[in-house]
């Protein structure tokens, strides 16, 4: 008996998905970020595009504006990207600051560190202190961060376990997997998509789709597959009886994993690796990236990377369309309750949405008590 039909043996028949408002409603949207979204190490960015000292880029976590930013001793660190003074986001497009990072309503200057070192003319002309007022005692407010590799996650509420014991169940599934081999060879930015961030998490841990939505990008027969559900560690995984390589088509022996919340890992054997970042923007609105990268050092040439390119944009392409519409159909009432999961291969998914209905049951015991 595979896995699969052993699941299916011991399910009580099909469980049901989360309710279409989880997905649709702003007010479960503004719940999640206060949990979900707050309290959980969250992907945020990729190191490999902030490379130099200074280099600076505005990003979005839980609604909330932070600036990535790496500082002169190469390290990276993340803060709110407010100034302090009349609260103006202070970086608003990826660029290099330089050494300070300067307001541009009224040049209030902060170094990499965060340290506030300049608030010209603050108590009258070419007077910057007064009583009570001291630049030493201002910086920039930072935000727990945690760069594993190229992947840079912040926890915004500071409760979150430390990153290694976080991330423990996804670490020990990469066994093998020599990190400082592993090189960025591209970036693919999808821009806004117009669904709820969950339902990308959840198509991507479920390998029922893939023969039906990408028939003509991948060779990776449904049998070959299994689920992973492995505490904050969801995916599944591919063990082929024969690889076909990835020139035009998917057909190598890969791993499916996510980190929750929103950490996604594609191990692609034998040595590709793809890393998205997936930036929920709203209940309706997310922002996509993929990172690709090699992972043995091998070289390849200009025409392998953009057919690299092409397949997966291919491929995430395929997924769009089906989790934009699932989240259109979750606008019916036929979706209230959730739909039906299988037992064999959506396992996965409901394990994601248990932790997500943990999360958000946070929030409802902290109101009450209050
Ligand atoms: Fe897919």
């Amino acid at each position: 008996m595979t896995i699969a039909e052993e699941r299916t043996r011991i399910s009580a028949g099909p469980q049901h998905g989360l309710t279409a408002d989880t997905y649709r409603s702003e007010d479960i949207w503004q719940q999640e970020c206060r949990t979900v979204l707050a309290k959980n190490w969250v992907l945020i960015g990729f190191a490999h595009q902030i490379a130099n000292p200074g280099d600076a880029s505005p990003v979005t976590c839980a609604g909330l504006p932070l600036l990535t930013l790496r500082a002169q001793d190469g390290s990276i660190q993340v803060f709110h990207n407010v100034c302090l003074h009349r609260c103006m986001t202070l970086v608003d497009k990826p660029r290099n600051v330089g050494k300070l990072i300067r307001c541009p309503y009224h040049a209030w200057a902060y170094d990499l560190q965060g340290r506030l070192r300049a608030a010209p003319h603050f108590a009258g002309t070419g007077k910057q202190e007064f009583d009570g007022f001291d630049l030493k005692e201002h910086r920039l407010e930072p935000v727990r961060t945690h760069v594993w590799h190229d992947w840079i996650f912040v926890n915004l509420d500071g409760s979150a376990a430390e990153f290694e014991d976080y991330a423990a169940p996804l670490v020990n599934r990469l066994e093998g997997m020599d990190f400082g081999r592993v090189e960025p060879i591209g970036l693919l930015d999808f821009g806004e998509i117009e669904t709820n961030w969950k339902l990308i998490m959840e198509n991507f841990i479920e390998p029922y789709h893939v023969q039906f939505v990408h028939a003509a990008t991948t060779d990776q027969p449904l049998e070959d597959h299994y689920t992973i559900t492995d505490g904050n560690c969801i995916g599944s995984a591919v063990d082929l009886k024969q690889e076909t390589g990835t020139a035009g088509s998917l057909g190598v022996s890969s791993r499916y994993l996510t980190l929750y919340p929103n950490f996604i890992l594609g191990r692609y054997f034998p040595d590709q690796l793809g890393v998205y970042l997936n930036v929920p923007t709203g209940p309706g609105r997310m922002r996509q990236y993929r990172a690709l990268y090699t992972t043995e050092g091998q070289q390849l040439s200009a025409d392998e990377i953009e057919g690299l390119r092409q397949l997966w944009w291919d491929v995430h392409k395929e997924d769009h369309e089906m989790v934009e519409r699932m989240f259109e159909g979750r606008k019916s009432p036929v979706a209230a309750g959730g739909g039906l999961l299988s037992p064999a291969w959506e396992d996965s998914v409901r394990a994601f949405q248990d932790l997500i209905e943990r999360d958000l049951a946070s929030t409802d015991q902290k109101e009450q008590t209050q």
